[in-house]
């Protein structure tokens, strides 16, 4: 039975990785037919890497394969979160793809409507990934996650939820705790995250208004909405028993990286985790320093690089926590550390 779980499983994401990645050769052919932009250096003689990403896909669907078979998480994580929603965002994402290829063209970086940003930081105003209106609009919104996935031929729900394995790994979390999840997006994450874990309250939260609106529409059931920066929580001292964000440590320059160490470390109770999702850093992979260096180029990522050399176990230890641990694969990085 086990094994034909995880077979089922690996099949399933190998078909969506297939649709994924088909999707991902249209945008490109027509971003290259009717807006081209100058190449990055990083994408000539790409043939051993493209065999070796596509044998790290596989790892990577085959690690969530055995996580629900392992009862890590439920089954159901893998059905596609919007399906009716895939076919009929299609036509307006390959649209923005013109768009954004026009952007990437002309370095446009700052073509966001100043009125959307409210007091947002500065730092935050601006077209990360060249993706229309940044963070701030619900059409931004409604094609982020699509738009994720093709980036990663359909890996990225995998890498994500790959945390909760290592969140489990660090604590057992037997009775109901209190999440707080931070800059949760449209809310990905938190639909695996509460099908994994017993919570007695889940807070949702993000620096995005359009964002925190289309996770409300999504995720039916006992959470709670709080527009909230990650490195000014307004959170008590010592709520939660677990903190945790997903792909946000990237997006932020290295001082506001260490202020949301501090404050996830503030609002944990004592034996309580903290947790990390984010991109591997440089020498993680060798074979992959190639694809870090181009990724800001193309994606327009400023504090990447920066983020790419930083020493976040570093960071975790002056901020006072302890059983600090870390994994990679494919593309993603994972931390986890205890609050003591
Ligand atoms: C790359 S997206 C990741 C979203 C989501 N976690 C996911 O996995 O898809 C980064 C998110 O962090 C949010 N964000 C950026 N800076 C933030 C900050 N200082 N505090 C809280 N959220 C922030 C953005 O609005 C955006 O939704």
């Amino acid at each position: 039975m086990k094994n034909f779980i995880e077979r089922s499983v690996l099949s399933f994401n190998l078909t969506k990785t297939v649709i994924y990645t088909l999707e991902y050769r249209i945008i490109y052919f027509l971003s290259r037919s009717f807006s081209p932009y100058v190449k990055a250096p990083h994408r000539e003689n790409r043939k051993d890497l493209i065999e070796y990403l596509r044998n790290q896909v596989i790892e990577i669907h085959k690690i969530d394969a055995e996580n629900v078979a392992n009862n890590i998480y439920p089954i159901d994580v893998i059905i596609p979160k919007a399906s009716r929603d895939h076919v009929k965002n299609l036509p307006k994402l390959l649209l923005d793809s013109l768009r954004i290829s026009r952007r990437r063209k002309l370095n446009i970086k700052n073509d966001i409507n100043q009125e959307d940003l409210g007091d947002t930081p500065d730092y935050l105003n601006r077209n990360y990934h060249f993706q229309t209106d940044g963070y701030f609009s619900e059409d931004s919104a409604r094609l982020y996650e699509h738009q994720v996935e093709i980036l990663f031929s359909g890996t990225a729900a995998p890498m994500r939820r790959r945390l909760i394995q290592k969140i489990k790994e660090a604590h057992s979390f037997e009775r109901p705790i209190r999440i707080l999840e931070i800059g949760a997006g449209v809310g990905t994450a938190s639909v695996d995250f509460a099908k994994s874990f017993k919570y007695s309250s889940y807070i949702v939260s993000d620096v995005s208004s359009p964002y925190l609106k289309t996770a409300k529409k999504r995720l039916k059931g006992d959470f709670e909405f709080v527009k909230a920066r990650g490195e000014d929580l307004p959170f008590k001292d010592e709520e939660f028993d677990l903190v945790f964000s997903v792909y946000l440590f990237h997006e932020l320059p290295r001082s506001v990286r260490e202020q949301v160490i501090k404050e996830s470390h503030r609002v944990l109770k004592k034996g309580g985790v903290f947790a990390i999702c984010d991109s591997i850093q440089k020498d993680d992979d060798p074979l992959l320093n190639q694809v870090l260096e181009g990724f800001p180029l193309d994606y327009h990522e400023p504090f990447y690089k920066d983020y790419t050399l930083w020493d976040a176990k570093n960071s975790l230890a002056d901020s006072g926590f302890k059983n600090i641990h870390t994994d990679h694969k494919l593309l993603s990085k994972y931390w986890t550390a205890t609050r003591d």
